[in-house]
């Protein structure tokens, strides 16, 4: 007898720009800890995860400008080769998004904002009818909720003080297009000496921890599951 078992699908945003084949970025590193005791929580329970990885630092994503957005108000049989595929890598990015049980992104600040990369990923993913509408009422998200985890990364400390831009922006973000249930951990104090940027270090893996213990307690990190399938996603289309 064939026993079908569910499989916790998790999508990985890497976009720090610091990802190469030998190191890897703060945020990016410390989002891949948090998937691992993900990971080490489901296979307790015999569960299975697959985790999709999308690195922006080898696999850039286009910026939306006037010619993609022409494409996807072109009606589909109207469409010429080149904006179909404008449209076929825009729908990649939902159909990821739409697919996973939880998201982890990874998200350094450069200049005060997040990397020029994840905005251009949010322009891909926030699309009316799709993944947002607008009602009389206001904006409605359409994403049915999953847990987010934001594991962002700053050089100096920011958090509470007038440059806090990153948590905000990303919970107004992610709330738009219907995802409210977002945990959030930080490593700041980064490139502030040795001490502070071991302390931010500490912070943010303390926090995975609580991070970790709180989807236990809610019965996340439950399942049936049967192994594990890491899919790398490395192309940009
Ligand atoms: C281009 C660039 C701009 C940065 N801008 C800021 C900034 O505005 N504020 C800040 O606190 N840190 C800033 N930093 C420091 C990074 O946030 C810090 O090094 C962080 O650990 C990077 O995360 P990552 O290693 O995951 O890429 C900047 C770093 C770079 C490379």
């Amino acid at each position: 007898m064939n026993i079908v078992k569910p499989t916790t699908k998790i999508l990985q945003l890497k976009s720090s720009i610091f990802d190469s084949a030998t190191a890897q970025g703060v945020s990016s590193q410390l989002s891949g800890e948090l998937i691992e005791g993900l990971a080490d929580g489901l296979r307790a329970v015999d569960a299975e995860v697959q985790v999709t990885t999308r690195d922006f630092s080898t696999a850039p994503v286009p910026y939306l400008d006037a010619a993609w957005l022409q494409a996807l108000f072109t009606p589909a049989a109207d469409r010429t080769q080149e904006q179909s595929e404008k449209v076929a890598y825009s729908d990649s990015l939902i159909a990821e998004l739409q697919a996973a049980d939880a998201v982890v992104i990874g998200v350094p600040m450069y200049n005060f904002a997040i990397p020029a990369m994840l905005k251009s990923w949010t322009d891909h993913v926030a699309r009316a009818g799709v993944t947002f509408k607008y009602t009389d009422k206001g904006a409605v998200g359409l994403l049915g909720n999953k847990k987010v985890y934001l594991v962002a990364s700053t050089g100096g400390r920011h958090v509470e003080g007038v440059t806090d831009f990153i948590r905000p922006y990303l919970r107004t973000l992610l709330g738009f297009i219907g995802l409210t249930d977002i945990d959030i951990i930080v490593a700041d104090g980064l490139n502030m000496g040795e001490v502070p940027r071991a302390e931010g270090l500490q912070q943010a893996r303390e926090q995975i921890r609580q991070a970790l213990a709180s989807a236990e307690r809610r019965g996340e990190l439950n399942g049936e599951i049967i192994g594990e399938t890491i899919i790398q996603t490395g192309e940009a289309a």
